[in-house]
């Protein structure tokens, strides 16, 4: 399958968006995560009355990947901002998402896209966001 194009990503991980689930924070993000084999699977955060449930737009879309057999991805692209807004912020990925990239991806060819629109981005490799990570090398020493 042929890797889908970085702005057809964002759009993805835009769209995803819309389907954030945010009465508490009304803070909307949305991901797309693509494999190696050019799938993109997408995520938006959706929030709970008992705040800590909240599940994060990157670990929905690595969820929904990973129960559906996806174990090698390529980059993720991550929007967020708040409901309404008319200009999105980059919206870096939580520690604990960045944890779950790490245990799925390799940390130094992942890569995470912060996007603000199709035109406006940065991208940055897992490690330089994890830095020193605890990796399941780790566990193998
Ligand atoms: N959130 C994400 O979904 N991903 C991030 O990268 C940062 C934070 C969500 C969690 C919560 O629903 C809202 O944003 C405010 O923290």
């Amino acid at each position: 399958m042929a890797e889908v194009g970085l702005r057809e990503l964002i759009r993805k991980a835009l769209k995803a968006r819309t389907q954030a689930y945010v009465p508490y924070s009304h803070f909307q993000v949305g991901a797309a995560l693509e494999t190696k084999e050019g799938k993109v699977y997408q995520g938006c955060n959706i929030e709970n009355v008992s705040y800590g449930v909240t599940n994060c737009a990157e670990r929905t879309a690595f969820f929904k990947a990973v129960s559906e057999g996806a174990r090698d991805f390529s980059r993720i692209v991550v929007v967020g901002g708040e409901e309404g807004a008319e200009e999105l912020e980059e919206c870096p990925p939580c520690g604990v998402c960045r944890q779950v990239m790490a245990e799925f991806c390799d940390v130094d060819s992942f890569q995470v896209v912060l996007a603000r629109s199709e035109e406006d981005y940065h991208i940055y490799m897992l490690r330089e966001l994890l830095p020193h990570a605890f990796l399941p090398a780790n566990l193998e020493k």
